[in-house]
């Protein structure tokens, strides 16, 4: 088994690059198989993520080829088989092979899909959504059957601002016969970019970024050359890493505008957020304040920032608060940061951290993606060696990561050690 060791307490300094959005490259790979001629998507964040997709393209028939950061998809000679199982379990975002296998073939049997354990998420809006286009939807042995005589456009309004619904009834309208609108829209950055994509393959889309869209579907799409979005996830754990534990530490490729919601706690903390055209510098912090803070969807605080900011929480002086709207019981990280002395509890849909407390280095799992970029801030900022277990959920979302902190002049390196090896104490 893989495992992250970090020996704590090195001062991170200089230039650290964002990679293209995860959550963006998710949606564009599987929006790419609307289109009749190949697809070429360029500056491919390198994830476990990615490859599943190229894979699951792969299974039904698409030809992919990646170089460094650039994929091209020929989706010619793809056909609508079941993807019941296999790689559709391995990421949550293979629910969007439902949208853009509708939209293309009129039917799709899709495995109910995997990803983080984060509580519930449900994908009822998303069923909504492909049903009032004309589909008739059934769950059959854990897959989702979507079949449909024609898709009509419609008006559906979302009961919650899903990110998934919204970007799914859009691979699914743009090529249905009339207007589609879709009401209470998601509006995060990774939706424009996806209808970024889909409007230079010809599909005819107004409103993404707002909380209504409108589509006008058009009978056939084309392929493209598109450029994704940098990671503001990404880029936000870069700069809560640099709160905890910089000298001084530029990010690069940033839209500052993305992450102003992070900045604005930052700040309200007591660190300063220097922000260029497509660069953020934090320079080294002083005393951190303890902050409340409540996630909520985009332009709010990021749910997926949560956790590692729970990290620079116990760093800051007296007790913060930060509560989860999106995902209540998104917390797994908390118990791990209990082994390193942190002082935090769960209470509902909230944690509660007190501090500053010094970290102390310890055997911790990463139970999901976010928990475990929160563990990798807390082993650098901890004294001793801190081994972080199950990074492979780190690696479905955060590419050279390695390489990367190396460059900052972290001390972390990956290992393998065998699968048996138990942890003190659990
Ligand atoms: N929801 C419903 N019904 C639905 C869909 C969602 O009730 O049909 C609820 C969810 O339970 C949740 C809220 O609505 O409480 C928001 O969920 P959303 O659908 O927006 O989430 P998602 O599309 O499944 C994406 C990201 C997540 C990120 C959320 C929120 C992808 C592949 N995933 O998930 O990213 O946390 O939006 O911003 O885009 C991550 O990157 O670590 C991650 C988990």
């Amino acid at each position: 088994m893989d495992v992250y060791k970090i020996t704590g307490g090195k001062r991170l300094q200089g230039s650290i690059k964002v990679s293209g959005a995860k959550n963006s490259a998710v949606a564009l790979i599987p929006a790419s198989i609307l289109a009749d001629s190949p697809v070429t998507i360029e500056g491919l964040p390198k994830i476990s993520d990615v490859l599943t997709l190229q894979a699951l393209i792969e299974d039904i028939g698409g030809s992919v080829t990646l170089d460094g950061e650039t994929m091209v998809i020929d989706p010619t000679e793809i056909i609508s088989m079941p993807l019941p199982n296999g790689n559709v379990k391995k990421l949550r975002a293979s629910y969007y092979f439902m949208g853009a296998m509708l939209g293309r073939f009129k039917h799709a049997a899709i495995g109910l899909p995997g990803g983080c354990h984060l509580g519930p998420r449900p994908i009822d809006q998303h069923i909504k959504g492909f049903e009032a286009l004309g589909a008739k939807v059934t769950n059959e042995h854990g897959a989702i059957y979507l079949r449909a005589e024609e898709l009509r456009g419609a008006k559906i309004y979302l009961d919650v601002a899903s990110v998934g619904a919204t970007i799914n009834i859009m691979l699914a309208a743009v090529l249905a016969t009339g207007q589609t609108t879709i009401e209470n829209a998601a509006k995060e950055p990774e939706i424009v970019d996806v209808a970024t994509l889909l409007s230079n393959m010809g599909a005819k889309i107004k409103g993404a970024g707002t909380s209504i869209i409108r589509i006008e579907g058009v009978e056939k799409l084309h392929g493209t050359r598109h450029t994704i979005i940098p990671d503001r996830i990404e880029a936000g754990t870069f700069m809560i890493m640099a709160a905890a534990a910089g000298d001084g530490v530029t990010i690069d490729n940033v839209i500052p505008f993305h992450v102003e919601a992070l900045t604005a706690k930052l700040r309200e903390m007591g660190v300063e957020v220097i922000e260029r055209d497509e660069q953020i510098f934090i320079p080294k912090a002083k005393e951190l304040n303890s902050v409340d803070v409540k996630t909520l969807v985009y332009p709010g605080f990021p749910t997926d920032l949560q956790q590692p900011f729970t990290v620079l929480l116990s760093q800051a002086k007296g007790t913060s608060v930060i509560t989860d709207t999106v995902y209540s019981a998104r917390f797994k990280q908390i118990d791990e940061l209990g082994r390193m002395s942190a002082k935090a509890r769960v209470e509902g849909s909230s944690a509660i951290l007190s501090g500053p407390t010094q970290l102390e280095a310890a055997v911790v799992r990463a139970s999901d993606l976010r928990a475990g970029a929160a563990l990798v801030i807390a082993g650098l900022i901890a004294d001793g060696e801190t081994e972080v277990r199950e990074i492979q959920h780190i690696e479905r979302g955060y590419g050279s990561l390695i390489e990367k902190l190396h460059g900052l002049g972290a001390d972390i390196r990956k290992e393998t050690i065998p699968a048996d090896t138990i942890i003190k104490g659990s």
